[in-house]
This record gives structure tokens, sequence and C-alpha cells, in this order.
């Protein structure tokens, strides 16, 4: 059984299945161009790098990956978010995917060249005010999701009322999928596309050391939390003593005996701290809910056959177990 092919704009990728940008130095061209040779959508995390290393990654993937779908991801709220979309453009970037803040100007840029903009939004507002905008697509993240939230409802009550909320634009579900059933269920609730990050971040061709990998691998089902609630932005990562100290840390603010600075002193450099130097206590090792249910190292390969076989497989056998049900 086919699922429907993903269509953004003119782009078509014919796995319904996007992977979603995960920091510098983790989801760089290798993962990006892994997932899009395979029919996927890959993107490379922008947010942070230095124009000309964006230059090259995006470069880079081409190379590896000639006729896949290749973006960026890139963070709002980041310093030079304008110029790594403008940089983005210029090295003929298939699609730009923006987290972590709204933009209007990005529509303007997208329109100008004709490229993509894919916005991630928590709310049936900002998603129909994003295609009023010229959004090609939209993103919808619960809370579920590894990494830094904007909201704190999930993708399970999210994803229908922006499916009732926009026209003519395809929905793409995220949090919360690491297998084909996960991902059945984000299209059952009328999405066109899932976007993964967890179970990518511990793919073979994830740059993350192997200390984050392992974090991950190793975690059970409730071993994720929330910290930066109070201070900051919301982040679900994996607990760990970072976690903890910066949640009483939080605390002890709360109660007027942490300044701001002291828990922000906490958080610097945290994910870099795990993902590039390994250091998986005092890092920041982001990981979405469904963290307990990924337990193989795999190639993306492998990571996508798995989640478009099984989701192709849970919806077959779904129709066929309701297939008396008369509406
Ligand atoms: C380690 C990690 C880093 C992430 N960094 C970013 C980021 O820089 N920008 C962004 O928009 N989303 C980021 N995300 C969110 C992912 O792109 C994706 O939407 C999310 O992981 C999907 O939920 P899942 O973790 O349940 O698969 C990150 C997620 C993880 C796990």
């Amino acid at each position: 059984m086919k699922l429907p092919e993903l269509r953004i704009g003119n782009l078509v990728a014919k796995v319904p299945i996007i992977q979603g940008g995960m920091a510098i130095r983790l989801s760089t061209a290798r993962l990006a161009a892994a997932v899009a040779n395979e029919g996927g959508i890959g993107l490379i995390a922008a947010s942070g790098l230095p124009f000309d290393e964006l230059r090259y990654e995006i470069q880079l993937a081409r190379k590896l990956s000639p006729t896949g779908i290749i973006g960026i991801n890139a963070m709002v709220a980041a310093t030079q978010f304008a110029g790594l979309v403008k940089t983005a453009i210029e090295e003929g970037i298939d699609l730009v995917v923006a987290g972590a803040g709204f933009s209007r100007d990005m529509f303007a840029m997208g329109k100008e060249s004709g490229t993509p903009i894919v916005p991630i939004v928590s709310s049936a507002k900002l998603a129909r005010i994003s295609e009023g905008l010229g959004a090609a697509a939209v993103i919808v993240e619960g809370c579920e999701a590894g990494g830094h939230l904007g909201t704190d409802r999930s993708a399970r009550e999210i994803v229908p009322e922006v499916v009732a909320a926009v026209k003519n634009i395809p929905v793409i579900g995220a949090g919360g999928v690491a297998d084909g059933r996960g991902m059945a269920a984000v299209l059952m609730l009328g999405a066109e596309a899932v976007q993964v990050g967890t179970r990518f971040a511990v793919a073979k061709e994830s740059n993350a050391h192997q200390n984050f990998k392992d974090k991950i691998l190793k975690a059970k089902d409730i071993d994720t939390v929330i910290s930066a609630s109070v201070v900051g932005h919301p982040v679900r990562a994996i607990k760990n003593k970072l976690a903890t100290e910066y949640n009483q840390a939080e605390k002890d603010f709360l109660a007027g005996k942490k300044t701001q600075e002291e828990i922000e002193e906490l958080g610097a450099g945290a994910l870099r701290n795990a993902v590039v130097d390994g250091d998986v206590e005092y890092g920041s090792v982001m990981a979405g809910q469904i963290a307990g249910l990924v337990r193989k190292e795999e190639t993306c390969a492998e990571i996508l056959e798995d989640l478009y076989t099984g989701a192709a497989k849970v919806i077959k056998e779904e129709a066929a177990r309701w297939a008396d049900v008369n509406v």
C-alpha cells in the first residue's frame, strides 16, 4: 500500500516524512541528505551557523543528494535569522522551515525567490495567519516533541484544529512519532505528513556524540522532563543532573533566592555540551516523550522504511477492522 505523497508548493516528496531540524552539528548535511535520498525531506539546522558554514552545508547536502529535497530549519528568535534565510535562498535551498517565533518578513523573502516557507505553529490562529501570508505548508508541533516547545498542548489536540483552520496548504504533524502506529495516528488526525526529530537524532548518519545517542536509546517512557518553563524557553529533554538542578534553580528564583543570570548561566551552551562533547549529565539531551520507543541506532533508510511501511500497514489493518461499520 502506498501513502500519498507530500506536496509543498512544487516540491513532491514520495515519502511524507520530514526529518526535523535539530541543533547545529546534529542535523547536518549528512543526515538531511540521507533522508532526502530515501524520498523524505531532510532539514539542515541553520541557527547559529556562520553564513559561510551554512553555504558549505547546503552545497555538501546537494552533492550527497543531487535530486532529494533539502531544506533548512532556522529559529526566528535566533540572531541572524533573516541572514540565514537569505543565504539559504541564495544557495537555492528547496524550502525554509522556521520555528521558535514568527516573522512576517520571511514570507516576502520566500515569495520573491519562489522558495516555500513553512512555519512551525502551535495554534489554529497562527496557522490561518500563516496561510494568508503565503506559507506553503504548516508544521504543527505539540508538547510531546523534543527540543524547545511553543505550547503546553499536544499535537493530538492541535493538528485537527489546524487541519480545520487552513484551506489549501498541507498540515504536517510533529511530536510523538517514533513508529508506524504513531505516524498513522497523526495522518488519521488529518495531517498529510509527519515531522520526526528524536528518532533521527540517534540515526547512524546523525552527528550527535555517541553518549547523546546512548542516553536516548536507554531512556524509558517517563524519562523526559520539561525545564526552563520559568526562566528561558521551555525545553523537553532527558532527565539528568542539569535538568534537576535547573528546575530546582527555577524554584529558588521564584523564592527570590537566585537571579535570572545565575539560572541562564546553568543552561548556557548546554545543547552543545551534550551533542558535541558528550556530557549527558550537564548537557541538554533534548528528546521527545517517545524516547522510550527508540531502541536502536539505525540508518535513515531503515527508519524511513519502518515508519512508512509501519504506518501503511496499520492504516490497512485498521480499515479492515472497521470495514463493517456503516456510516
Ligand atoms: C535534539 C533536538 C534538537 C532540536 N532542535 C530544534 C531546532 O533547532 N529547531 C526546531 O525548530 N526544532 C528543533 N527540534 C524539534 C524537531 O525538529 C522536531 O519537530 C521534534 O523533535 C519532533 O518531535 P519528536 O522529538 O517527538 O520526534 C529539536 C528536537 C530535538 C530532539
